[in-house]
């Protein structure tokens, strides 16, 4: 944030770097089928060597220590691909910790982590303090690994997606009992591994990972289906649930059998929204629906307001290919429109919306069906809100952005570019893959300078649609109400018949004065401050311009000069930078025909197969831009993150309307009426564990400093959370809840020179036992354990 201190807190981590990858010193390898110098101790045998391994254990140890503070080192033994026979190494360590020992010179132990740092703690020692991260690696000249920011971009996508689908179940499952999350978890946590979700994982092996999550999610989705019933029959019971309910997760294409079916009769269609936030949360649903004659109403009676908006000719054929590609389902019409209407839904709560065919007074409520604006003059302006977006007529291309509330006013552009990969030339071999980005060159072709424009107007959303390329096409809606421009892109088949792989890149230009620096999040949590071929800690000579300057962005980004914030947040995981001054550029896609050589051995090209035919893996994700005065887009950034992480979960059924609502509570929030949680907090985790105690973490969503409204303590009544139910029991743990905090023992390092330190970081104080209000400092988060 511009303005803002740098503040470094006191909780430091102790860490540690290796001399040699995450394996042993070299010579010390017991892989079975490498090539590696067991000990051989038996004296009957040739080729006894106890004496030479023992000293050079001694040799590789002091070697360590010499790089080492204090005399403790620490030898991981094995690294990627290791143990296929864990005897081999067992039996070797074995000896060389039996014979070194009596050697006496160095003294070795199978030891942990935590035993490790102990010992180095015990030493009383001085350490030095680094204060930003590692971003970006390389491990030579044109080896920045960058690359894997964006690999395999939809697996990304679907990990996100799921993360945040699988809370809002674990939540319905809370609220309903019953156990049917699990089968998430496990996948879940195995694409958290360093090559899964990063993209650098053979295809074979992606494709398992995938596998897993698909069916851990249509587990889940059985189970929410269940407990949505269960949840909102006013009978309170689970017994025999009257509604059937149903979820279509690739409404991403346009693909949900439920909604598309014709309402017909006296059954509506039923759309009941949960919301996982702890806050009320009101945004706008999209249902693909065959049919210009429907209205939209309330659970309180009312009619709402909706609109139609022709479903794009991309849309449908995505839908054609890949709903026959991940469901083996040939699609007959696709369907016609999306049906859109702004939903309300109370914290942690849900709300019921129907759809139906219009009957006397509701006939002239049905859905505005959206109109196809012809450009007249120079400029087309769109915004049915007082954010409003304006496009040159000529070329198509974005021109300004601008709020007539918040007044503010910036000239922008955006363009769809691409970067050839390189393919390792005769300076060097290394070539661009699912790690390494290394772009031929620093200037990426522009994929179109003029692109046609299609606007569709209406009361609730404005569209632009521009199709950049046969292979990039986007949509930027404004809606009613909303802060931001989300804007919805989809590329590919990236084609590579030219030989060239491409890594395909949007870039917002803005007239902004940015000063080399721009800010990423780092998880999701802090964000911090990059400035481009520069580190505060090192002198940096950076030898890729843009691969160089390239990081990960999990949340969003933003730029700041001395009037304005452009800030963007992402739906998962991307690499991007900032490589001129008032520039944001974000990666979405890459497709290379060259393998990187770090271990992947295949190159980047993923491909979809229907009916033995292949084509390149289209990619479809939405960023969201917003600009505000300096020192206001924190609020947008941290609240809209959690939205876009945590949208409404939809359950779908065909209901007659008035019989629904005799058997079911058709809004409800499961926290005391009229309580949310302030704007700086949200609920991270809110499970039931297998005791039948139940998993609570609160987070402050603010950093220090950020905001001068929200970077101050929050505070949660934990006795408003949860409705009728009342807390029995609690304890406060540490972080993975296996340690109550009272018993948590923070070790205090001593630093090296004359540290800063800052003013100490504002944290809650202990809960009172009576008032159970629990308070939270800037990015401080809170866990406990609950008996209800
Ligand atoms: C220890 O480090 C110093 C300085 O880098 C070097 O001169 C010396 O050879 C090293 N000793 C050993 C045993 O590696
Ligand atoms: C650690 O070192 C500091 C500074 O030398 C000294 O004041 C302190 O007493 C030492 N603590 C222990 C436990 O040895
Ligand atoms: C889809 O394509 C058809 C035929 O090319 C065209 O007539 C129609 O207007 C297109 N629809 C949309 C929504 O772009
Ligand atoms: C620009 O950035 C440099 C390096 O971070 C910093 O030293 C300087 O104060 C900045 N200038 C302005 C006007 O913010
Ligand atoms: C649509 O969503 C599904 C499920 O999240 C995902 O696997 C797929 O990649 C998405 N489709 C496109 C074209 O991005
Ligand atoms: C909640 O707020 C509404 C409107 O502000 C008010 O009428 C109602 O009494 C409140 N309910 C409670 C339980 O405070
Ligand atoms: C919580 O405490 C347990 C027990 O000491 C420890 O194993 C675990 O690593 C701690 N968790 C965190 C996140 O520090």
């Amino acid at each position: 944030m511009a303005g803002l201190k740098n503040i470094w807190f006191i909780f430091s981590i102790f860490t540690n770097a290796f001399p040699v990858h995450y394996s042993p010193p070299d010579g010390f390898s017991f892989e079975v089928l490498n090539d590696m110098t067991p000990v051989q101790d038996d004296p009957l045998l040739f080729d006894t060597n106890v004496e030479q391994r023992v000293n050079d254990f001694v040799s590789a140890a002091i070697a360590q220590a010499n790089v080492t503070r204090t005399n403790h080192i620490m030898w991981t033994m094995g690294d990627d691909f290791n143990y296929q026979y864990a005897e081999s190494w067992f039996r070797n360590m074995d000896r060389l910790i039996h014979y070194v020992n009596k050697d006496g010179r160095v003294h070795a132990l199978y030891s942990t982590p935590s035993i490790y740092t102990d010992a180095k703690h015990a030493s009383n020692e001085s350490w030095p303090l680094k204060r930003d991260d590692y971003f970006p690696y390389a491990d030579s000249t044109n080896a920045y690994w960058t690359g894997y920011f964006t690999s395999r971009p939809t697996f990304k996508g679907y990990v996100r997606m799921l993360s945040g689908y699988y809370l809002a179940a674990r939540q319905i499952e809370f609220l309903v009992g019953g156990s049917f999350t699990s089968s998430l978890e496990d996948p879940l946590g195995i694409a958290q591994h360093h090559d899964a979700v990063s993209g650098t994982a053979k295809q074979h092996t992606t494709d398992d990972y995938s596998k897993r999550l698909a069916l851990g999610a249509s587990q889940v989705e059985k189970g929410v289906n269940t407990a949505l019933a269960c949840l909102t029959s006013s009978k309170g019971t689970c017994m025999s649930p009257a509604v059937k309910f149903s979820q279509c997760q690739l409404l991403n294409i346009s693909y949900c059998p439920s909604t598309e079916e014709q309402i017909s009769g006296g059954k509506g269609l039923v759309i009941t929204a949960y919301n996982p936030l702890g806050w009320e949360h009101s945004d706008f649903i999209r249902v693909p629906v065959n049919d210009l004659h429907l209205v939209v109403k309330s659970s309180d009676g009312s009619f709402v307001d909706s609109q139609l908006v022709e479903v794009d000719n991309v849309t449908s054929n995505l839908r054609k290919l890949y709903v026959k590609a991940y469901l083996g389902i040939n699609t007959d019409k696709p369907p016609k429109y999306w049906l859109v209407f702004q939903a309300s839904v109370p914290p942690m709560g849900w709300n019921t919306y129907f759809v139906s065919k219009p009957k006397g007074a509701g006939s002239n409520r049905m859905g505005y069906v959206s109109t196809i604006a012809s450009p007249s003059k120079d400029t087309v302006e769109v915004g049915p809100g007082s954010l409003k977006m304006t496009f040159s007529s000529a070329s198509g291309q974005l021109t300004r952005m601008f709020n007539s509330i918040t007044g503010v006013d910036l000239p922008i552009q955006q363009s769809f570019l691409w970067y050839g990969s390189n393919n390792g030339d005769g300076a060097d071999s290394q070539a661009s893959g699912a790690y390494i980005f290394r772009p031929d060159g620093s200037t990426p072709t522009v994929v179109s300078r003029s692109v046609p424009l299609k606007v569709i107007r209406g009361p609730l959303v404005d569209e632009v649609h521009q199709q950049f390329s046969p292979w990039i096409y986007q949509v930027t809606r404004l809606y009613k109400d909303k802060e931001h421009a989300e804007v919805e892109y989809t590329i590919g088949p990236i084609p590579v018949n030219d030989g060239i792989g491409k890594e395909v890149i949007t870039r917002l230009t803005a007239n902004m004065v940015t000063n080399h620096t721009f800010y990423t999040d780092s998880n999701g949590r802090d964000f911090l401050k990059r400035v481009r071929d520069y580190r505060e800690d090192w002198d940096l000579q950076v030898t890729q311009p843009v691969a160089g300057n390239y990081y990960p962005v999990n949340l969003g980004m933003y730029v700041t000069d001395g009037k304005y914030e452009l800030s963007v947040l992402v739906d998962r995981a991307v690499g991007a930078s900032s490589i001129q001054d008032g520039q944001i550029e974000m990666m979405f896609h890459r497709r290379i025909l060259h393998d990187d050589g770090r271990g992947v051995e295949e190159p980047l090209d993923e491909t979809v197969c229907v009916d033995r035919k292949c084509d390149g893996l289209v990619a479809r994700g939405t960023y969201y831009v917003n600009v505000n005065k300096l020192g206001h887009g924190a609020h947008w950034r941290r609240t809209q993150g959690q939205k876009v992480y945590s949208p409404f979960l939809l359950g779908f059924a065909h209901e007659d309307e008035s019989s629904w609502k005799s058997y079911s509570v058709v809004k409800a929030s499961m926290m005391n009426a009229n309580y949310s949680l302030p704007d700086n907090v949200a609920i991270i985790t809110l499970q039931s564990l297998d005791d039948g105690t139940a998993l609570l973490r609160l987070a402050h969503l603010f950093q220090a400093a950020e905001d001068p409204q929200y970077s101050v303590m929050a505070k949660v009544e934990l006795k408003k959370l949860f409705g009728k139910k009342t807390i029995k029991e609690w304890t406060e743990t540490n972080l993975s809840a296996n340690q109550k905090k009272a018993a948590m023992r923070k070790l205090k390092w001593r630093v090296v020179g004359d540290t800063e330190s800052g003013p100490a970081p504002i944290t809650g104080s202990p809960v009172d036992s009576q008032s159970l209000v629990v308070e939270l400092g800037p990015m401080e988060i809170r866990t406990f354990l609950l008996k209800l």
